[in-house]
């Protein structure tokens, strides 16, 4: 029997492309999402790539009773957890708005799932939880929580943390904390991608913006970090790598916690990403050099041994994919 598997926040950009990897793979998938940062069509052109579309819950992790009533009747074998508010700079205006959706609707989360006996959740972290670390190569072995520059990171490790203290008292509970560096890209048919709302605050979007003409330049945030190129430099990962990610780690859960970088472990800097735009598009990209953006660190990477070692996964697609995907979202949304 195929495993049911609920994916909160899975009409969004990576839940979206998650559930299509699920589907092909065989399992029986129902989304939660309150559509607050998605929109109900993504559930359409689930349906156009994998053949299937999936049960849809329009409900907050913040409404209690509804969310119970999902899982009193949904015979969930895991939940993948993608649910949450992720714009940096918003979480350093709206704190208690970030701490009350992230971490109140997970600590919901797991309250459903105990009353209903769902013993896996497969966790979207984040790099950022690792801080400043001595070395820009990042090991999941590193400490985490120290010197997180914003509430939205600090909502990352707190929750975390509660996912620890959850399975340290349910020796059967199976956690998987995956660490995701830069998610990029989108899906090949062109029918997924990622389309915030408003202005981008990351680099790949805003670059979409500005070729679309929707935002006039691209301002790169200094060109005098102590990079070769003095711009920083960050691990991009296609957003269907990192679908696949979920797919081996829901394979390799196990009683207690397991934690991995989902990354490529190989770093470009904001000028290799934009030459990249620039070259796939055969378009120069109007863009100008500003000043440093608080808070970003020169450089990280993931080191993804471990993952490659324990789950079998490691990245497939490069820079290249990512930029022939983006610019064939960008061309069938338009
Ligand atoms: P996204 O905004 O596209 O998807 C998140 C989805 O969650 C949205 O569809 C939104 O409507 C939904 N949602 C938010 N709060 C909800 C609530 N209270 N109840 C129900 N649904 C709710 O974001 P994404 O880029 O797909 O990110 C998915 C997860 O991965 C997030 O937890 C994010 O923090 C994490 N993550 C993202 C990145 C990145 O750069 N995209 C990096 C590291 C980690
Ligand atoms: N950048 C620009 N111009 C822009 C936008 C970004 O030059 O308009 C630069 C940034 O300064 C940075 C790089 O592009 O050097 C990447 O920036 P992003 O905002 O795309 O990504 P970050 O690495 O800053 O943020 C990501 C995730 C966050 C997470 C953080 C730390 O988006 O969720 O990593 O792990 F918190």
């Amino acid at each position: 029997m195929s495993q049911r598997i609920l994916v909160t926040g899975g009409t969004g950009y990576i839940g979206s492309h998650t559930v299509v990897e699920l589907l092909s793979a065989g399992y029986e998938v129902e989304i939660l999402d309150n559509l607050y940062n998605s929109k109900i069509e993504v559930l359409d052109k689930i349906e156009q790539i994998a053949g299937t579309k999936p049960k849809f819950h329009k409900v907050d992790l913040l409404d209690m009773n509804a969310l119970q009533e999902v899982f009193n009747g949904g015979n969930f074998d895991a939940v993948i957890h993608f649910a949450g508010l992720k714009a940096v700079p918003e979480s350093v205006e709206k704190p208690l708005e970030y701490y009350e959706n992230n971490v109140a609707g997970t600590l919901n989360l797991l309250k459903a799932m105990r009353s209903t006996g769902v013993k896996k959740i497969i966790f979207s972290s984040s790099a950022t939880v690792y801080g400043i670390q001595e070395s820009p190569e990042y090991v999941e072995t590193m400490q985490t929580g120290g010197q997180l520059s914003n509430p939205y990171g600090r909502t990352k490790y707190f929750i975390e943390e509660i996912l620890k203290d959850y399975s340290a008292m349910d020796p059967d509970f199976q956690v998987g904390l995956l660490r995701y560096f830069n998610p990029v890209g989108a899906h090949p048919s062109g029918l997924l991608g990622e389309d915030p709302n408003g202005i981008p605050n990351n680099l790949m979007p805003f670059i979409m913006r500005v070729a679309e003409g929707r935002l006039p330049e691209l301002k790169i945030f200094g060109d005098d970090y102590p990079t070769e190129d003095g711009t920083c430099r960050r691990d991009y990962i296609h957003v269907v790598d990192l679908a696949k990610g979920h797919m081996a780690m829901l394979d390799h859960l196990k009683p207690g916690v397991s934690i991995f970088n989902l990354g490529s472990g190989k770093p470009s800097s904001v000028k290799e990403i934009v030459s990249a735009f620039e070259r796939a598009s055969g378009k120069e990209l109007p863009k100008s050099i500003a000043a440093r953006r608080a808070g970003d660190l020169p450089e990280f990477w993931a080191n993804p041994s471990k993952a490659e070692a324990e789950l079998g996964w490691k990245t497939e697609l490069t820079i290249d994919d990512v930029m022939r995907d983006t610019l064939n979202f960008i061309e069938k949304s338009n």
